[in-house]
């Protein structure tokens, strides 16, 4: 029998010590961190911020005893962990007094493009439509234009239904929406956010396109989670506009943006994309170009683990449940696998091996067996769990 702190150690020390490792590689701040983690996955505290409240010398001791029974090089406890430990610092003092001044709309933007039609991109049309952006949404059919409609159509009821919208609400931001099939008809706006399939060749041959169709001083934003944006950037003539706008799943709710600049990315481009998170009610945090940026690569491998976890024997509805209840997060690894789509998650998974190459970071082979089986989650009803 495998406890619900036996389940918490086993999932949730290794990803609090990646967290630690990320600070200390100095690819995001504290505050960044836990911001990625509270706002992009609904957790009620971030991961340095917990490992403060459990005591990083707690948090060391639990992970030196999985690390003895692994001899998994992640989760032998960070340094700066054992630092913190032996002069009983935290984090929150670390980044104490790392406050910046509130950013700046550098650029007009008036009207938004979104490219794509899927989940991701008709969440994204409904967050700038919502926040009174006229917006320009291009799919490859008519009938892929309707799935957009529907889909907001669907959350604005839902909202009306709770009393917290109205009909006239709901008109307002339908009318705020364009349908095109051409991307010709992204020639006059001030920002694309494109959200097309994860294919680094599809993602190419669109900035080229968008390169040539779109007015000059027009932010191209990519909402890739794994692709290097820097490689979308130099398909065009303008990379310093390029810039990478990481929206959460399910985009109108999960408040987080990762704004991930790659070397080319104009400062300008940078702050206006991050004032207009703030404008849209998003909350952006800075990345840099690399794979997973800061959520993907604390919550796949956790959820990769939980994978693990359930191959040596425990109950799905045991971990997920054991996570809620120890954890606080809002969904269990599973419930949360079968809504990003289990497909998704392996892509991602891949890509954080090859980029970290640690061997603890190989897909598990039940994720392997889900995708190639097509039980990719909610969208096929048949995941982890059924639907
Ligand atoms: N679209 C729009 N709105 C939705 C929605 C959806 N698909 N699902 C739920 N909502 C809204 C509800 O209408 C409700 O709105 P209200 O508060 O205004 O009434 C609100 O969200 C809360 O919904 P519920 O009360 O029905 O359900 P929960 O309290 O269980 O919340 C949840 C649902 C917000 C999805 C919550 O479970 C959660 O935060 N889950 C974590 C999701 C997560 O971790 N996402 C990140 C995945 S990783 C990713 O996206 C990266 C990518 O690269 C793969």
């Amino acid at each position: 029998m495998t406890t619900s702190e036996q389940i918490f150690d086993t999932l949730v020390l290794p990803y609090l010590n990646h967290a630690v490792r990320m600070y200390e590689a100095d690819y995001a701040s504290v505050s960044d961190i836990d911001a990625g983690m509270r706002f992009g996955c609904g957790y009620a505290q971030g991961p340095l911020a917990v490992i403060d409240e459990l005591g990083a010398a707690s948090v060391r001791d639990r992970l030196a005893v999985r690390y003895a029974e692994t001899g998994d090089r992640l989760h032998q406890p960070a340094e700066l962990l054992e630092k913190l430990a032996a002069e009983s610092g935290t984090f929150a003092a670390l980044g104490a007094d790392a406050g910046t001044a509130a950013p700046e709309l550098k650029r007009d933007i008036a009207k938004v493009g979104v490219v794509g039609t899927g989940t991701m991109a008709s969440g994204i049309a409904q967050v700038f439509a919502q926040s009174g952006y006229g917006v320009i949404y291009v799919g490859r059919s008519q009938e892929k234009l309707d799935g957009v409609v529907g889909y907001i159509t669907k959350n604005l009821d839902r909202a009306i239904d709770k009393g917290k919208s109205t009909e006239d609400d709901k008109a307002a931001v339908l009318g705020r929406l364009t349908g095109a099939t051409t991307r010709d008809a992204l020639a006059e706006v001030d920002l694309v956010v494109e959200a097309i399939a994860e294919d680094l060749d599809v993602k190419l041959e669109l900035f080229r396109d968008l390169d040539g169709i779109c007015k000059q001083g027009a932010i191209l934003a990519t909402t890739t989670s794994s692709l290097p944006i820097t490689q979308l950037g130099a398909a065009t003539d303008r990379p310093a506009d390029v810039i990478g706008m990481h929206f959460f799943n399910p985009a109108p709710v999960m408040k987080l943006v990762e704004v991930v600049t790659t070397p080319a990315t104009a400062a300008d481009v940078d702050e206006t994309v991050k004032a207009l998170c703030a404008k849209v009610g998003k909350v952006a945090v800075s990345c840099g170009d690399r794979a997973g940026f800061i959520v993907n690569c604390l919550l796949f491998p956790y959820l990769n683990d939980a994978v693990l976890l359930h191959e040596s024997g425990v109950e799905l509805v045991a971990i997920d449940a054991a996570i809620k209840e120890t954890a606080g997060f809002p969904m269990g690894p599973f419930e949360l696998l079968d809504v990003v789509g289990n497909d998704v998650s392996l892509a991602i998974q891949k890509e954080l091996h090859g980029e970290f190459k640690e061997d603890g970071l190989a897909p598990a082979k039940t994720l392997e067996e889900k995708v190639a089986a097509g039980h990719l989650g909610r969208k096929t009803k048949q995941g982890f769990h059924s639907y």
